[in-house]
């Protein structure tokens, strides 16, 4: 059994740490990617607050692919360059959507989102997987938790 006790009150960066390290708990020795999307997914759920998805879409051959998630059933496949996790995974840059109706092509598969951050995961220079967050909240998403995970991707990458 796993029980991180994470308070969710502390300031973001403190946060992020106590994630990262949970997350490094959770991969660490394990080699199987799903098993690890999974948990890491289910983790970034239950101590990111107000959130309606959390998960991960994998490249395979050419297009996103959905992954392990917490969340409403959401788009399986997703073309690179398509919506905000199409655009990280073609660009290789995190997308972070304070509105996203604003954001040209953005692709609603929950309609409660309003806000949303994908951070691509990057192994021996490719994108191979993209982390998505979306919020019912608008402008949910600050510079700390694109650095936040940003790190975790770093972390993950090779490993899921
Ligand atoms: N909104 C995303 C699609 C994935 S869902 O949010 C889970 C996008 O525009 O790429």
């Amino acid at each position: 059994m796993y029980s991180f006790e994470i308070d969710q009150n502390i300031p973001k960066p403190q946060l992020y740490d106590d994630l990262h390290s949970a997350a490094l708990a959770l991969v660490d020795g394990e080699s199987d990617g799903i098993a690890n999307m999974a948990n890491v997914a289910a983790l970034l759920w239950q101590f990111l607050p107000d959130l309606n998805w959390a998960g991960f879409y994998r490249m395979v051959d050419g297009e996103l692919v959905l992954g392990p998630f917490v969340g409403k059933p959401a788009c399986i496949r997703i073309a690179l360059g398509s919506g905000v996790c199409g655009t990280a995974a073609a660009s290789g840059e995190t997308q972070l959507v304070a509105d996203v109706h604003a954001f040209p092509g953005h692709i609603a598969c929950d309609a409660a989102s309003q806000s949303e951050l994908v951070v691509p995961v990057i192994h021996e220079g490719r994108v191979t997987h993209v982390i998505d967050l979306d919020s019912p909240d608008l402008a949910r998403f600050e510079q700390e938790d694109r650095a936040g995970i940003e790190r975790l991707a770093r972390t993950l990458a090779g490993r899921i």
